[in-house]
């Protein structure tokens, strides 16, 4: 008897110490999944690389990009954004095909404001070349305090592009109904901090003023789950990815409230919605699609 506890209390010490040693593996570097495309001088690691500071002056915006491109998944990551006055600054993060003929594209933009104004979220989604969707939603705390999350969630059902895990974006695979989904080509994930002030706030009517520059950015907690492409053989055309299940296919009740609340109380702008652009509504905007 006393050697089975001994030896369940020797098991249970390894699984315990398997455990530990998981939970302290070390977490995603900036490095491991991305590297820098614009001006290496402004950004900067932090926290053991598993953070970075943007930086953005009269001299230069900078930018960054995943090394590899993924065909479905979720990718996720905490930003700070600049604090204060940022009129006329964008901070944007994104998914691209890189691909200029057909280009898919899934974006987030931060459109920067005068302090104490919020700061102003569009969203855009290229699909077989054409863009031209934005949306743009009020934000309802101050991003720029502290960190959130924010997700593009692209799967063979939906786009989703969540604040928090509160959708405030969702692009529905119609294809069938003969509206374009991006469904053809694997994307990259790219992230930019530049000046803007010719439309971002207030329509280019509040300029940037540099007077508060340098403005700083932050990232952290950089989650890109997806099928590379290279990659795995017969991981894109898998139909049990986690990004696909069920749960994943639609939003699920409580999700839905929240997208609703959005849409009804931060929700500026809606392309859908928008006659002197579209006399006739987009196919993608008409009811039961
Ligand atoms: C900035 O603040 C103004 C005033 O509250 C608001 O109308 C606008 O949507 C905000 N965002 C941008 C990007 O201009």
């Amino acid at each position: 008897m006393a050697r089975i506890t001994y030896f369940l209390f020797c098991v249970s010490l390894a699984l315990q110490l398997i455990f530990f040693y998981t939970s302290m593996a070390k977490p995603a570097t900036f490095y491991d999944d991305f590297h820098i495309t614009w001006s290496e001088t402004h950004i900067k690691q932090m926290e053991s690389g598993t953070a970075i500071q943007l930086l953005l002056d009269q001299s230069s915006g900078c930018g960054f990009a995943s090394k590899m491109k993924y065909m479905y998944g979720r990718v996720s990551m905490k930003i700070k954004l600049i604090p204060g006055d940022s009129a006329g600054t964008v901070t944007a993060f994104y998914m691209n095909s890189d691909t200029n003929l057909i280009r898919d594209e899934l974006d987030f933009e931060f459109l920067g404001n005068r302090s104490g104004q919020p700061y102003t979220v569009q969203t855009n989604i290229f699909a077989h070349g054409k863009g031209d969707r934005e949306q743009r939603v009020n934000l309802w705390f101050d991003p720029a305090t502290e960190f959130h999350t924010y997700s593009i969630l692209w799967n063979r059902h939906h786009i989703v592009f969540s604040i928090d895990d509160i959708p405030i974006r969702v692009y529905k695979n119609n294809e069938a109904k003969g509206v374009p989904y991006p469904n053809s080509q694997p994307m990259g994930v790219f992230s930019t901090l530049w000046e803007a002030d010719n439309w971002a706030t207030r329509g280019g009517l509040e300029k940037i003023d540099w007077t508060k520059a340098p403005f700083y950015a932050y990232y952290r907690d950089f989650d890109i789950e997806g099928c590379t492409v290279p990659g795995p053989a017969g991981c894109t055309t898998k139909t049990n990815n986690w990004w696909e299940a069920p749960s994943y296919q639609q939003l699920d009740p409580i999700q839905a409230r929240k997208y609703r609340w959005v849409r009804l109380n931060h929700m500026i702008y809606d392309y859908c919605k928008d006659k002197s652009r579209y006399p006739v509504p987009p196919r993608e905007c008409l009811a039961g699609i």
